[in-house]
């Protein structure tokens, strides 16, 4: 597990996360006009993977189940990527359900999990994610809802490095909503202090995982925008008052934001952190949209678009880069 979180976290790298659902790369497609088969999905995939350089950029790449099933050319995905040095991980949640009749969803997929991370083992995967969301308003997060799907995601920790995995856990607090930036700050950190208590009390080892986190932003409905230094100085709070100095690495979730938003943050994340050493942890990024949303959106389905997508793919990998050592 330790040589996994160090084969992970490497200067001017962080991890692509490329393990959208169905459902959710449906959506992703279908803003662009395009309709989701098993086929399509694949060839989007394979030209990210196959875009020359990224692995100067990436050191791990999140899959989706179908995705790790899958081959180009008759090579399977988790070849190709371990061809060029990239190690492979395995989103292992299987999405949200309501909670009690609220507004709030938990996350599913406990049952069977031991199972389906052996035979993703087989399949060639070293790391695996779990998702959790919590959604801010004036009466959520309850307590109750916390303790039952940051509960479960310790459990999924536990039952992954029982079996020498490396466990991300993601507890993403979600940008959407009117909230001001003070409430996602104490949301955030209530949420984490919460995290790492149940991880504590299930006995999982929290120098053996990676903390996905979110960045401390103003409800993406409130109207307010803050600049990156406020962002930074928020979020390294959060953290400090939060996540234990044993943790090895933080990485970032775009959540949402606009690709230069979220790596401009980021850059100032890191570099304040450097500054003003808030924490020892190591600061990377694990962002879907805000790495593929321009690559996708010019590939479009079209095999001809396929270079120039990987063009822009390999320029906004190099910026998130610079970003992830505070050098932008
Ligand atoms: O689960 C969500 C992904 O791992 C991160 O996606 O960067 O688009 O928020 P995002």
């Amino acid at each position: 597990m330790k040589d996994t979180v160090r084969k992970l976290l490497v200067h001017y790298k962080g991890i692509l996360a490329a393990d959208e659902s169905t459902p959710s790369i449906t959506k992703r497609f279908s803003d662009l006009g395009l309709v989701s088969t098993p086929e399509l999905n694949k060839e989007y995939r394979e030209m990210l993977f196959t875009t020359p350089d990224i692995e100067k950029y990436i050191s791990g790449v999140i899959l989706f189940d179908e995705t790790l099933r899958q081959k180009a050319q008759g090579e399977p995905f988790a070849e190709i990527l371990k061809n060029k040095g990239i190690v492979v991980g395995i989103k292992v949640d299987q999405g949200l359900e309501s909670f009690k009749d609220t507004d709030q969803k938990t996350t599913k997929g406990i049952n069977g999990l031991k199972e389906r991370l052996e035979e993703y083992k087989k399949l060639g995967a070293e790391f695996t994610k779990w998702r959790g969301v919590i959604n801010i308003s004036d009466l959520y997060p309850t307590d109750e809802f916390l303790d039952d799907t940051l509960g479960k995601m310790a459990d999924y920790a536990k039952i992954v490095q029982d079996l020498e995995m490396l466990p991300i856990v993601e507890p993403e607090v979600l940008y959407d909503g009117k909230h001001t930036n003070t409430r996602c700050e104490e949301v955030t950190t209530k949420v984490l202090k919460k995290l790492f208590e149940i991880l504590k009390q299930k006995n999982v080892d929290v120098t053996n995982l990676i903390l996905k986190a979110s960045m401390v932003l103003p409800g993406k409905d409130s109207g307010v925008s803050v600049m990156p230094l406020e962002v930074s100085n928020s979020t390294l709070r959060s953290f400090q008052n939060s996540v234990p100095q044993e943790v090895f690495g933080i990485v970032f979730l775009s959540g949402g934001q606009a690709p230069d938003q979220a790596i401009f943050n980021l850059n100032e994340i890191v570099k304040l952190n450097k500054e003003k050493h808030f924490g020892p942890w190591d600061l990377s990024f694990s962002f879907s949209r805000a790495l593929q949303q321009d690559a996708m959106s010019i590939w479009s389905g079209k095999k001809e678009n396929v270079i120039i997508a990987q063009e822009k793919f390999l320029e906004v990998l190099k910026k998130t880069s610079l970003a992830r050592e505070g050098e932008l």
